[in-house]
């Protein structure tokens, strides 16, 4: 009896023990991000500095507190930016867009984030929404997005 006691209160220690860092800091897949506004994009050809992994046609979408961010240059808690990459060809002297490669995410939470910039980093994989790139915490994405510390290490700038 004593042993069932035992084991049932190590079974509801382990029940109600914290989720891992991975599993309550994961950003989610932001859900409709193709209805945002749109902000801009780029062709990153090869030969370019970002080529690897980010070859290819990207559009920039901001949700509602992004888009304000954007504006101001300080981004609140809730800000979503997303990096659409997709694959190109060039086809009868155009260049049209291909297979989705991937989805980078910027999601800003000041406190759960603080490591880096208050953002946090991933990638899902093509078209998935479940498959996640980014295995180090976001480290090598902010190591680079760093150097826009002066916008709240967001690259990308509103137009018209
Ligand atoms: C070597 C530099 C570099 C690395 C590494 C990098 N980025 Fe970026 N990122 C950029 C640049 C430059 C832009 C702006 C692109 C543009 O103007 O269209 C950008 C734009 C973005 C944006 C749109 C918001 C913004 O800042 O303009 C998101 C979202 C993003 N990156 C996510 C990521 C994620 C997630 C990772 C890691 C998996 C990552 N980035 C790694 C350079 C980098």
């Amino acid at each position: 009896m004593k042993t069932r006691v035992a084991l049932a209160i190590a079974g509801l220690l382990l029940f109600v023990a914290p989720a891992s860092y991975s599993e309550t800091n994961s950003v989610p897949f932001p859900e409709g991000y193709r209805n945002w506004l749109h902000a801009k994009s780029m062709l990153i050809q090869p030969g370019h500095a970002l080529e690897n992994p980010f070859q290819g046609i990207h559009h920039i979408y901001a949700n509602g507190k992004a888009a304000k961010g954007l504006k101001s240059g300080s981004y609140a808690d809730g800000s979503v930016l997303v990096f659409d990459l997709l694959n190109y060809e060039e086809k009868d002297k155009t260049i049209q867009e291909g297979k989705r490669k991937l989805v980078g995410v910027m999601h800003k939470d000041a406190a759960k984030y603080a490591s880096t910039g208050g953002w946090g980093f991933e990638g899902f994989a093509g078209d998935s929404k479940t498959e996640r790139l980014v295995t180090d915490g976001g480290k090598s994405c902010f190591d680079c997005h760093t150097a826009q510390k002066a916008k709240d290490f967001v690259f990308s700038e509103l137009r018209d």
